[in-house]
């Protein structure tokens, strides 16, 4: 596996990597701590592409506290040890100058209801860093495919969204979440977690499967306002299970626009965000309308 640094190296070699035609060119984009959840979207790319290439890029811009960043989790020699035998080929580790130089003073940003609501709310500015560094990422890489977590169901729409608006040539692949085996979703972050916080933290995957066999249970009757009942319930069930798990929010969407749904007629997406012992974590999961239960 190679190591680039700077742009220019990142994009010589990619030139020549499309110029003798080890093409697709899968892009996977992380901020390193690397895990299974990362690791599963490297071995996609790998099946999936000719040529694999990671970054590790923990970006200052999408940090909404200083304290988060400092606290953030490096070691890139693990990380490139775990890279190479997930099958990367090429592992970009740009410095923040080399990313954001001196004068700096581009943003992308992804407007309406996808930046806005729920980590929008909580973490302002946060989708218009990831925006702004995915965008320079794709564009010093110029990849054919690129790889990202449902895990941040929300990040992958602003990333396809803006995709789509700036007519960037290249695939979003979404992968599904990678979980431990007890349910919680592997996060770079859950190293932080005392545990005690670890054995709260299993809340947030009990809510997300409670929500399915809540649906599955109600759809004889399918009230038109099921999506705001369905809170209610796992807001009641949380407040039994976990009352010292700080909530976020915890809500009821439309997968696409991020908007809270009323009735559900097919799928919609729960998502949490909670704080169990000073760490805070998201999750989300698809809930749908199943035909094998009988409706009338
Ligand atoms: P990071 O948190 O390191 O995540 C990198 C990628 O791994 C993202 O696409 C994320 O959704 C995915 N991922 C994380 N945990 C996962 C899990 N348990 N299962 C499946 N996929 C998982 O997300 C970022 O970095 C940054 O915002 C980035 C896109 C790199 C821009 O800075």
């Amino acid at each position: 596996m190679e190591r680039l640094v700077t742009v220019e190296e990142a994009r010589f070699t990619l030139h020549e990597t499309r110029a003798v035609g080890k093409t697709p060119v899968g892009f996977v984009p992380t901020m390193g701590a690397l895990h299974d959840g990362h690791l599963a979207l490297i071995r996609q790319a790998r099946t999936e592409c000719e040529t694999v290439v990671v970054s590790v890029f923990v970006n200052p811009t999408q940090f909404n506290e200083k304290s988060d960043l400092d606290a953030y989790p490096r070691d890139l020699e693990r990380d490139a040890a775990l890279c190479a035998e997930a099958g990367a080929d090429l592992l970009f580790t740009p410095d923040a100058a080399e990313i954001y130089p001196q004068g700096f003073s581009t943003t992308v940003t992804v407007d309406g209801t996808l930046s806005r609501l729920l980590e929008g709310t909580f973490r302002p500015g946060h989708f218009a860093g990831v925006a702004t560094v995915v965008a320079k990422l794709l564009n010093i890489l110029q990849p054919d495919r690129a790889y990202f977590g449902e895990k941040d169901w929300q990040q992958l729409k602003v990333v396809e969204r803006m995709v789509a608006d700036l007519n960037l040539p290249v695939a979003v692949v979404p992968c599904p979440t990678v979980r431990e085996p007890d349910g919680l979703a592997m996060s770079s972050r859950n190293t932080r977690l005392s545990p005690e916080a670890r054995q709260q933290a299993k809340v947030i995957p009990y809510l997300l499967d409670t929500a399915q066999d809540l649906l599955d249970s109600s759809n004889r009757e399918m009230p038109t306002n099921l999506g705001p009942v369905l809170r209610h319930w796992l807001l009641t069930l949380l407040e039994s299970h976990q009352p010292t798990a700080e909530r976020e929010y915890i809500a009821v969407v439309d997968p696409e626009t991020l908007v809270d749904v009323n009735e559900i007629t097919d799928r919609a997406l729960v998502v949490i965000a909670l704080r169990v012992g000073g760490v805070r974590l998201i999750d989300n999961r698809m809930i749908r309308v199943r035909a094998e239960v009988s409706r009338f």
